[in-house]
């Protein structure tokens, strides 16, 4: 069985674009891969975190994870900061990648853009990713479109080292879906869906109420020529609903729009408030049976020992082959 690992930090306002692009894929691998899904909360404080805030939104993404489907029996649930491995290889892979590749990263230019003064965690936060994928010999990594560049930084530093040291790690390839790899946001769909957007009606997030999802969604920007097509060039707004639209439901497009005698945005929006407040209606009420259950801490220490299980005989073969320790 092909291993999958994967990881999302725990910073609130889940959304539409983290469900779709990568935690739908989570629940999919998990009948045919042995799936490891991890809480990054050391790559939270990359920027700055209040740690009360921090602590809850661990245990509120634990909760979604399983929300969602993943099932705990099946998967391994657990937070980044209890298994050492993270950052002892995280380390190891700083000393074996350059400040000029990981300057070039678009997500650190996005971060640090004008800027007086830039955290060093931020130009190293994907060296910590690439840790956390190789630690574990992954072979698969589903995530949105935007962490492709990650993705391909962690394969060049594996074949680097094990060019260097000999075979140490495995190259992972990601995953990507095909309708949902990158939602856009709604007030503005030139550009992604965040968690950290100032307008609430730019996101849809997991937890949003029906009322609030039906504001956002019949206030989201498209166009004035008033036609209903998939053109994300010159129609990126509509392009976007019908895209949130396909990746719900599991149909292309082309089928939705055969199958439809819309007249005009607001007929394509009231059918996408209704698919949306389905789709999110049960993982809500999961959420809420889930997240003030003891289980929860128990399912995450659990967790945390069977992924140690694995990191440990990756760490000791890294260790090995640098000449770390005796
Ligand atoms: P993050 O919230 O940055 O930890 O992201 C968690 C996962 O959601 C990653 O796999 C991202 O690639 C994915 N993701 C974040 N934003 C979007 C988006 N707007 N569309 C699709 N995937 C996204
Ligand atoms: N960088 C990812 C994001 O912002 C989160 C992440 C951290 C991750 N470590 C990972 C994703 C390992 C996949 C695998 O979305």
């Amino acid at each position: 069985m092909k291993r999958v690992f994967s990881g999302v930090q725990p910073t609130g306002n889940i959304h539409l674009g983290n469900y779709l692009g990568a935690l739908k894929q989570f629940v999919e691998l998990q009948n045919d891969h042995e799936c490891i899904y991890c809480i990054v909360d050391e790559h939270a404080i990359t920027v700055p975190q209040d740690p009360k805030e921090l602590r809850k939104h661990i245990l509120d993404v634990a909760a979604l994870y399983i929300a969602i489907g993943i099932d705990p029996k099946k998967s391994i649930i657990f937070v980044q900061s209890q298994v050492s491995g993270h950052a002892e290889l995280g380390w190891v892979l700083c000393c074996n990648s350059y400040t000029g590749e990981l300057s070039r990263m678009t997500q650190f230019k996005a971060k640090s853009g004008g800027k007086e003064s830039v955290g060093t965690g931020l130009l190293t936060y994907p060296v910590l990713m690439a840790a956390d994928i190789l630690l574990y010999d992954t072979d698969v990594v589903p995530v949105g479109n935007d962490q492709k560049q990650h993705i391909e930084l962690t394969r060049d530093i594996a074949i680097r080292v094990n060019n260097k040291y000999g075979k140490t790690f495995v190259v992972p390839d990601g995953r990507f879906m095909k309708a949902g790899a990158r939602i856009m946001a709604l007030d503005d769909p030139e550009t992604k869906m965040s968690k950290s957007a100032e307008n609430i009606h730019s996101r849809i997030s997991l937890l949003d109420e029906d009322s609030k999802i039906k504001k956002s969604i019949m206030r989201a920007t498209t166009d004035s020529d008033g036609e209903i097509r998939f053109d994300p060039v010159n129609k990126p707004g509509v392009s976007n609903l019908l895209n949130i639209y396909s990746a719900l439901t599991g149909k292309s497009v082309d089928e939705i729009l055969a199958g439809q005698n819309w007249r005009g945005y607001g007929d394509l929006k009231k059918e996408l408030v209704a698919v949306t407040q389905e789709a999110l209606a049960p993982i809500k009420q999961n959420y809420e049976e889930i997240r003030e259950s003891e289980e929860l801490i128990r399912i995450l220490k659990d967790g945390a020992e069977r992924a140690n299980a694995i990191a440990e005989p990756v760490m000791k073969r890294v260790r090995d082959k640098f000449g770390l320790g005796l």
